[in-house]
């Protein structure tokens, strides 16, 4: 052998060795999980799937409004495009006018005539001037339109209990009082329904920095007086604690527990170690948002414990009515708007985050992920007339399927993804079985190197057929644009093989499946 067919047959070696290594790395060890398809139980409320719109940046004004004399097309002022895209997902329930805005906000200045209505400013969010063009009777529109829930959150920071005890006479009184004629003389006869009402967002921090004993007082004094009237009742909501703050849920179910109806938690899920960008980041990255969303486990059951204790027979619902990635804004956009890209990883964030609900459903019943358009980790974005649905966006589409399903119990163990000396469980799945004794399972591989093989025993059901979708892209940092919209989008799955008991679903790296067993 001369040196040159010599080098040759060393190259072709290194090669081959390399190229083996590398499948030997490519499949993670397998994962198991047994879903207990005779043991399907409590519902999983399509309320764990709401949304969150805020007067913040273009959440609401170019996102959702665009005002009836708009060129974009629009109805009574609300963008078409929009509606429609997010009616496909099922918005079952919508949080409005804030978060931090919500504590500020005055909503007589949001009534009546449009160029009657008073400015304000908006101090949390960049200090822009508010015209109040979109207030009560637009957001129960905009509802309407969507087919879903309304949740309005009350001031208590600096507001006054008249206020919020006349906001709620003004939506759902049906005889003759103040409020209602004041909201007839606006053009709406009939009362509305309403039934979640927030008495207050974020009361330990932007909503009057009060300790849990300060606000458990004040959340009896304002919920005394938002009363039911006619048929309507409310569903009144606490204040809940700040992620891991278990004082403020121990403090407030200990004081004000039987006053309430529901105690929201908040959590976002902090972004990159090295990079906060929301594109631009790498594994490491990758690998701390994902351990970091994982955290909603912990938080979860942890402030369940403390509800348990103080609500044994499980009256009081917990609800994360703030939650996702919160990333640095995109450059050149304003600070104060919150306005972040969404890429896949935010994908796995929310089918994670909302596997953990599902799994919680005896005791959270609501969730509402910040926020609808434009804001954090939205599931639509815009630019005037264009708008782009997000990896997120699809997320809920995959998962439309768990709305109101029955939970099905899941053992699950999975194989571990490692980065350094750090390592996360690389699967997480949710299953139910909806009123066509249908059974769904969602599956998210978080390793972005390796396929998961996970081997699924369905006890108690017989399976037939199977079908999947499958969420996936090229990087970890694939995204959607208004140039490239398509990048990032659910396709057919076939990488599900039948067994005796069950099926083997081999997922992708950085995937999300929704598999449909029947
Ligand atoms: O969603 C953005 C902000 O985050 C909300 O206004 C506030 O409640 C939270 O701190």
């Amino acid at each position: 052998m001369n040196r040159k067919s010599s080098h040759l047959l060393l190259s072709i070696v290194i090669t081959l060795t390399c190229l083996s290594a590398k499948a030997a790395e490519s499949a993670s060890p397998p994962s198991k999980l047994v879903i207990h398809a005779d043991q399907a139980k409590d519902t999983i409320s399509r309320n764990l799937y709401g949304q969150f719109s805020e007067h913040l940046g273009h959440c609401i004004y170019e996102g959702l409004w665009v005002g009836e004399d708009s060129t974009i097309p629009n109805t009574r002022g609300i963008r078409n495009d929009v509606v429609a895209a997010l009616k496909e997902i099922r918005v079952p329930v919508l949080r409005w006018p804030g978060g931090c805005f919500a504590d500020e906000y005055h909503w007589r200045e949001g009534i009546g005539p449009h160029d009657l209505r008073p400015t304000m400013v908006n101090t949390h969010w960049g200090k822009v001037t508010e015209n109040n063009h979109f207030g009560t009777h637009e957001f129960m529109d905009l509802c309407e339109q969507l087919g879903c829930e309304p949740y309005i959150c009350g001031n208590l920071g600096s507001g006054t209990v008249q206020e919020m005890q006349q906001w709620v006479e003004y939506i759902t009184f049906e005889g003759v009082s103040p409020m209602a004629d004041l909201r007839k003389k606006n053009g709406h006869e009939e009362p509305w329904k309403l039934k979640y009402f927030g008495v207050g967002n974020e009361n330990w921090g932007c909503g009057g920095n009060m300790t849990p004993e300060f606000y458990a007082d004040q959340f009896k004094r304002y919920a005394t007086y938002v009363r039911n009237f006619g048929s309507n009742r409310v569903f009144k909501i606490a204040c809940g604690p700040n992620g891991g703050d278990y004082k403020w849920t121990e403090v407030l179910m200990r004081e004000a527990g039987r006053r309430m109806n529901g105690l929201a938690l908040h959590f976002y899920c902090g972004t990159g170690k090295k990079s906060r960008s929301a594109t631009e980041f790498d594994e490491d990255d990758w690998f701390f948002q994902l351990k970091n969303a994982l955290r909603m486990e912990e938080l979860v059951t942890k402030h369940s414990e403390i509800m348990d204790k103080y609500d044994p027979e499980n009256r009081v619902a917990l609800l994360v009515d703030e939650w996702g990635a919160w990333h640095a804004v995109e450059p050149d956009t304003n600070p104060g708007f919150l306005y972040q890209q969404n890429t896949l990883r935010d994908a796995l964030v929310a089918a994670t985050t909302l596997n953990i609900f599902n799994n919680h459903c005896a005791r959270v019943k609501m969730a509402n992920i910040a926020q609808m358009v434009n804001v954090l980790q939205s599931m639509i974005l815009t630019d005037k007339e264009k708008m782009v649905r997000t990896p997120t966006y699809y997320v809920y589409q995959m998962y439309t399927v768990h709305h109101d399903a029955k939970r099905i119990p899941t053992d699950l163990q999975a194989a571990n993804y490692e980065l350094g000396s750090d390592k996360l469980p690389a699967v997480n799945a949710s299953a139910s079985r909806d009123d066509q004794s249908k059974i769904h399972v969602t599956l998210c591989n978080l390793n972005p190197n390796n396929t998961a093989e996970v081997s699924c025993e369905v006890d108690g059901a017989k399976v037939d057929s199977l079908k999947a979708r499958l969420l996936t892209a090229t990087q970890i940092t694939s995204h959607n644009t208004f140039d490239k919209p398509d990048a990032v989008k659910p396709t057919a799955f076939d990488g599900l093989k039948k067994t005796d008991n069950g099926f083997v679903a081999t997922l992708p790296a950085k995937s999300v499946v929704m598999v449909e067993v029947q």
